[in-house]
């Protein structure tokens, strides 16, 4: 048998990098194993080659996805030849549905840890350094609980919350329900606790995290049990309401406390709570009246159509009559003046005709989506779509991808006009990409703002983490451009 005993701490430093690809919970992962590793006494390297241990964090969503994340693998051959004391690792999506083949052609690999292993990593790392190796861990937890504390790096506002993972849906286009396994979702009582501790060490805003949150509860037993997501949502506001009650949170920021350096401002509390991700079939009246009372629940949602055709849909077992969806969408509209609604889609699904697709381009002019995010269908080994073939030339895939995001451009940019002039509270992210004298960040709609600041700003970065008025005063497809209202930090 394998020696399990717990790595100790305190040895001697070494350094780690992890490549990420994917989505949130790729990241979160990320985080969460990046965590483990600095309670094991590593330090976060600067880049992977300067790194005792790198790990690649990979995504299977799409081809494309799949063979980046592989061919990282293969620019470390060379890495690997020349410092064979580097540990590498290959983790995530890739790893779990295909670790064993991606291993015989990298048979250099230290390790191969998948989506439901990620709590023993330090285990895995041990034994690592014991000289085993390859150390394989891809099975999945048979147990029915889920049950974790979230682990975030000392000082970070933003908190990943996983409150359920897997998928049951089996949409015949995913493979997420193969690299992420069966559906589990956290005990309320359990995500709500976990969030009031992450508020307390300074957390500000939070995002839970599921690939179908609507649906979360249901291995617990779901309504009858008291363990449904609007619920969720209300039992954690309501925890945040009450730490701002308490003064154990201070959202404006006026109050302060004794520390060790004399006085400390107190954590904010919960500034900002949204969620991802959310499967239309199981959004109901519940979840829309959630929106309509919390004041934390930012409102913008995310909320995938994937096409247009009833007829396409029905082939990717997404069990919604397009109908219904637009009514939702006019419900919650009426429910939330202004909410902004946001959406996935797949051009050239198996089958789809240019009468198909077409009702994808009639269902972005009626719904007038705050952004999409568009995706050429790619076929997934071992998933019910791949019956169907690959019908729909590239060609053609390419351009209907095209015509879809030119049309949601031309929306944007028209309906983001409406901000011009505006002001609008910015929850302030970093410097900007572009250029390094202007701050970046996101309005509770979502939408990204780029914005000046003038000379009695001597440290913006203190405003980081913090949330800003600003003044619109440029508009575009994508971002919005503004001033820091002066006076105001
Ligand atoms: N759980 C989420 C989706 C997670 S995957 C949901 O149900 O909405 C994120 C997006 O990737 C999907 O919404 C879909 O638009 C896209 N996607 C998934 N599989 C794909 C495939 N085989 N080809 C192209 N796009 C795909
Ligand atoms: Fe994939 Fe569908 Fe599950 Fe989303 S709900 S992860 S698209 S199977
Ligand atoms: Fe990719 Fe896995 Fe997320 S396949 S999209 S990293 S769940």
């Amino acid at each position: 048998m394998t020696d399990l005993r717990t790595p100790k701490k305190g040895r001697k430093e070494k350094s780690f990098y992890i490549k990420t690809f994917g989505c949130q919970m790729n990241y979160h992962d990320t985080e969460r194993m990046s965590a483990l590793m600095v309670e094991q006494g590593y330090t976060e390297a600067r880049s992977a080659e300067s790194a005792d241990t790198v790990i690649f964090n990979t995504c299977s969503i799409r081809d494309k996805a799949h063979h980046k994340g592989v061919s990282g693998l293969g620019h470390f051959r060379r890495v690997k030849r020349e410092n064979p004391k580097i540990k590498l690792g290959f983790a995530g999506c890739v790893a779990q549905h295909d670790g064993e083949r991606v291993l015989k052609s990298f048979p250099f690999l230290n390790f191969v840890l998948g989506t439901d292993n990620i709590d023993v990593l330090p285990e895995i790392l041990y034994r690592v350094d014991q000289g085993e190796s390859p150390v394989m861990a891809v099975g999945f937890d048979p147990s029915q609980d889920y049950s974790i504390e979230t682990k975030i790096i000392p000082g970070k506002k933003q908190a990943f919350v996983n409150i359920m993972k897997g998928c049951d849906n089996f949409c015949t286009y995913c493979i997420v329900p193969f690299t992420r396994g069966r559906e589990k979702s956290r005990r309320v009582e359990e995500v709500v606790a976990d969030v009031e501790n992450l508020l307390k060490q300074g957390v500000n805003e939070v995002m839970l995290l599921g690939q179908n949150v609507n649906s979360y509860g249901k291995s617990l037993g779901g309504k009858k049990a008291g363990q449904t997501f609007a619920r969720l949502l209300r039992e954690l506001e309501a925890m945040a309401d009450r730490l701002d009650a308490d003064g154990i949170t201070d959202p404006e920021g006026k109050k302060s406390k004794e520390g060790k350096g004399g006085k400390e401002s107190k954590p904010k509390g919960l500034l900002r709570l949204r969620y991802t991700t959310s499967n239309p079939k199981d959004f109901d009246e519940s979840m829309m009246e959630a929106h309509r009372d919390l004041r934390r629940l930012v409102p913008h949602l995310h909320l995938p159509v994937q096409s247009g055709s009833p007829d396409v849909l029905r082939k990717m077992k997404r069990y919604q009559p397009i109908q219904t969806y637009i009514e939702k969408v006019l419900r919650l509209r009426e429910l939330v003046p202004g909410i902004a609604i946001s959406s996935d889609m797949i051009v050239g699904f198996p089958t789809e005709t240019e009468a198909d697709f077409e009702m994808t381009m009639d269902l972005i002019e009626k719904i007038r989506f705050e952004g999409i995010y568009a995706y050429a269908y790619s076929e997934r080994p071992g998933t019910k779509a791949v019956e169907l073939g690959d019908t729909v030339p590239e060609e053609t895939k390419k351009a209907r991808l095209h015509m879809l995001q030119h049309r949601q451009g031309q929306i944007q940019a028209e309906d983001n006009c409406r901000y011009q002039g505006q002001v609008v509270e910015v929850l302030v992210e970093g410097n900007s990409k572009m250029d390094p004298n202007i701050l970046s960040g996101r309005t509770p709609h979502w939408k990204i703002v780029n914005f000046s600041y003038g000379d009695s700003i001597s440290e913006p970065n203190k405003m980081i983490s913090e949330i800003a008025p600003v003044k619109i005063t440029q508009t575009s497809a994508f971002a919005l451009r503004g001033e820091l209202i002066e006076g105001s930090k």
